[in-house]
């Protein structure tokens, strides 16, 4: 099934003492016929990601750049994403409010980052579900949605919300939030600065007040993969240095790729937290227990939201049928043998200067890589 998948040629023995390829016999091809017809049907996920398999695509940068109005769109065709974010409202509300207040305890939502607005509306279903009242700050620094969401505020949710055009770092809060609800996660957690616009908003939340989401872990797991390898030598432009290109990741759907080990976890953040530093470092080790290469790590993440609402796209945790989040690759420069009985360990860094970070990496086991965008030299995330 596998294979299939791969769209690769199989050869086939017709038995184990015949090891002859042009001459499988009968059964074996109708079993091999019988295994193609009876594939299972795509699911939401493969079909969302169909034609985008090892296509190497450029991590966004919401906070430094805008998005498009189609991104936003993409977004907001997620069938689960949404509604864990509604769930996680809804548990937090029930929490905060008992029965007996539920007509005069009014709590303060601030949406901070709420692009076009499917969390205010997520939010809102959420307060209708558990019978509580809202007050909602929906804060936006692109102005391009902003407009969507005024849009919104005059068609459809009146006084109940406040549109903030502005970055949740910089805002004055006219009062302080009971709850504060965001979705600033790239594929690998943090990579879409998370931590640094939480940490510079929570200023505005209560004593006692809540984060949706409260924490962010990202995994990583090794990779052989040669048609990955190939895709990101194939970047090179003619007028930059001909590695930076691997030392980039990559939002990616894998699909021709062996996962040597199962990912592990790498960073966490917790909000809201009195601990602003935001750098990191971790080495992890993993047994391949194959002989193999090693072309780079693939990166993942797991949330949670609220109590036991969460989010992931690490393979074994994977939220059914979400599809907001491809993969992460971060390549290596020179591909690495690994035998059978070698561990492999690799350390990376989140670093950080003010005004930009980036992540550096380096395999030091079973052999030694170089050390990967040392000082950010290749790829930052702009602050
Ligand atoms: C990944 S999008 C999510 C948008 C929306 N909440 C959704 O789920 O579709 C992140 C949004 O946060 C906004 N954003 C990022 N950093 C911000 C900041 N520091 N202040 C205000 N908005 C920010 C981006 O412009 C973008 O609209």
């Amino acid at each position: 099934m596998k294979y299939l998948k791969l769209k690769l040629w199989v050869f086939l023995p017709s038995s184990p003492h015949h090891r002859h390829t042009e001459k499988t016999s009968a059964p074996t091809c109708s079993t091999w016929k019988d295994l193609n017809q009876n594939r299972p049907a795509p699911n939401s996920y493969e079909l969302f990601a169909k034609g985008y398999e090892d296509y190497l695509q450029s991590p966004l940068q919401p906070l430094m750049d805008n998005l498009e109005s189609q991104t936003y769109e993409v977004f907001e065709k997620d069938p689960i994403k949404y509604s864990q974010y509604q769930q996680a409202v809804y548990k937090c509300l029930l929490d905060r409010v008992p029965e007996e207040q539920k007509d005069t305890n009014v709590q303060v939502l601030m949406v901070l980052g709420a692009g076009r607005g499917p969390l205010v509306n997520a939010s809102l279903r959420a307060a209708r579900q558990a019978d509580r009242k809202l007050k909602i700050y929906a804060v936006e620094k692109n102005p391009n949605a902003v407009i969507t969401l005024e849009n919104w505020r005059f068609e459809e949710w009146g006084d109940q919300v406040t549109v903030v055009s502005c970055d949740m770092r910089e805002w004055s809060a006219p009062e302080k939030a009971d709850i504060i609800v965001s979705e600033l996660l790239g594929s690998f957690g943090d990579n879409e600065l998370s931590p640094e616009c939480l940490d510079g908003a929570q200023h505005f939340l209560k004593d006692g007040g809540v984060s949706i989401p409260c924490s962010y872990t990202s995994f990583l797991a090794p990779l052989s993969s040669s048609k990955l390898y190939n895709e990101v030598r194939g970047c090179r432009e003619r007028d930059k240095d001909p590695e930076c290109h691997f030392e980039t990741p990559y939002v990616v759907r894998l699909h021709n790729f062996h996962q040597l080990a199962e990912p592990k976890p790498c960073f966490t953040f917790r909000h809201p937290t009195k601990d602003m530093n935001n750098n990191r470092y971790q080495c992890l080790r993993f047994s391949a227990g194959c002989n193999t290469v090693l072309h780079g790590f693939a990166g993942y993440f797991e949330t949670t939201l609220y109590k036991d609402v969460t989010l992931s796209i690490n393979p074994q945790t994977h939220s059914a049928g979400m599809f907001s989040w491809f993969p992460i690759f971060f390549p290596l420069k020179q591909p690495i043998s690994v035998s059978r009985d070698e561990d492999i360990a690799v350390r990376f860094w989140r670093c950080n200067n003010g005004k930009k970070v980036w992540y550096e990496w380096a395999v030091t086991e079973p052999s030694c890589s170089a050390i990967h965008n040392p000082a950010g030299r290749s790829y930052t995330i702009g602050l």
